[in-house]
């Protein structure tokens, strides 16, 4: 199956700041030579760790939809300075100023998609992919999606995942790298660990499942240029995890599994 490349749009239209998202994302109306799409923007200044935060978006979302799991189309965002001139919010106009050139977007997937509420009933449609978001946020590393923080947008049938700026981070070393009793720990917070604890045979077969499908090179490749130059270091450590992932793979279920006891 041929994947589309990443596309690069520009920044047109501010329409509002998200409510609610730590890093303050932008709805942004922006354009290509295929017309104009709303798009949640996440500026560069304005992520903890700059490009190394946008470069954990991308990759994260690439890997998703390597495990097919639904989420938004993955955007590069220009922003020029004709457009950071017609900003009306002061604040906002600052950090469009500090963020000109290239930023992390996802086509914004409402209202076809909600935003996941922090006391959301699991339907049982659902079961099946909440087991898999457990899983994939294991494989990323990523602490944040959590029964105060969602990070899901969803509809009846379907999970979308966003917001993966702090997944990835190998280069911020803990070490429970070396015991792989304790890789998991993290999950305890999930806001689906409940759910898969009843589940626990399933997430074993997911787990091998998405081990295969994952070819983290080809997300990479995908990149521009100076974010895989600035992040350099972050990418290494996320090559050295996924290949300690495939070769491990019988050890990244054991510690699934024993975090689900
Ligand atoms: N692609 C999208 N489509 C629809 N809503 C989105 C999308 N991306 C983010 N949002 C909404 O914006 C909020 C903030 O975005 P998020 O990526 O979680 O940023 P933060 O890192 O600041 O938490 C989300 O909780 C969600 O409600
Ligand atoms: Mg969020």
């Amino acid at each position: 199956m041929g994947r589309m490349p990443v596309r690069t749009v520009t920044a047109m239209i501010y329409i509002k700041q998200m409510s609610g998202g730590r890093t303050k994302p932008l709805l942004l109306a922006c354009g290509d030579s295929q017309g104009s799409q709303e798009f949640i923007v996440k500026l560069t200044s304005r992520v903890d760790m700059g490009l190394k935060s946008l470069v954990a978006e991308f990759v994260a979302a690439g890997i998703a939809r390597q495990a097919g799991l639904m989420t938004p189309e993955t955007v590069l965002v220009e922003v020029l300075p004709d457009f950071v001139g017609t900003v009306t919010i002061p604040e906002d106009r600052v950090e469009l100023q500090k963020s000109q050139g290239l930023n992390f977007g996802s086509l914004n997937l409402t209202p076809g998609y909600t935003t996941w509420l922090r006391n959301q009933a699991l339907p049982s449609e659902l079961r099946t992919l909440a087991l898999q978001v457990f899983v994939f946020d294991a494989l990323i590393e990523n602490p944040d999606r959590r029964p105060e923080k969602p990070n899901l947008l969803g509809k009846a049938d379907d999970l979308a995942v966003i917001d993966h700026e702090l997944a990835l981070g190998f280069d911020m070393a803990l070490s429970r790298k070396d015991d792989p009793s304790k890789w998991y720990d993290f999950l305890k917070d999930h806001i689906f660990f409940s759910d898969a604890r009843k589940r626990k045979t399933d997430v074993r077969q997911i787990a091998m499942d998405f081990i295969g499908s994952i070819d983290v090179e080809s997300v990479i490749a995908e990149l521009p240029t100076g974010w895989s130059l600035a992040a350099k270091d972050r990418l290494d450590k996320i090559r050295d995890h996924f290949k300690m992932v495939q070769g491990r793979a019988t050890d990244v279920c054991d510690g699934l599994m024993r975090v689900l006891e």
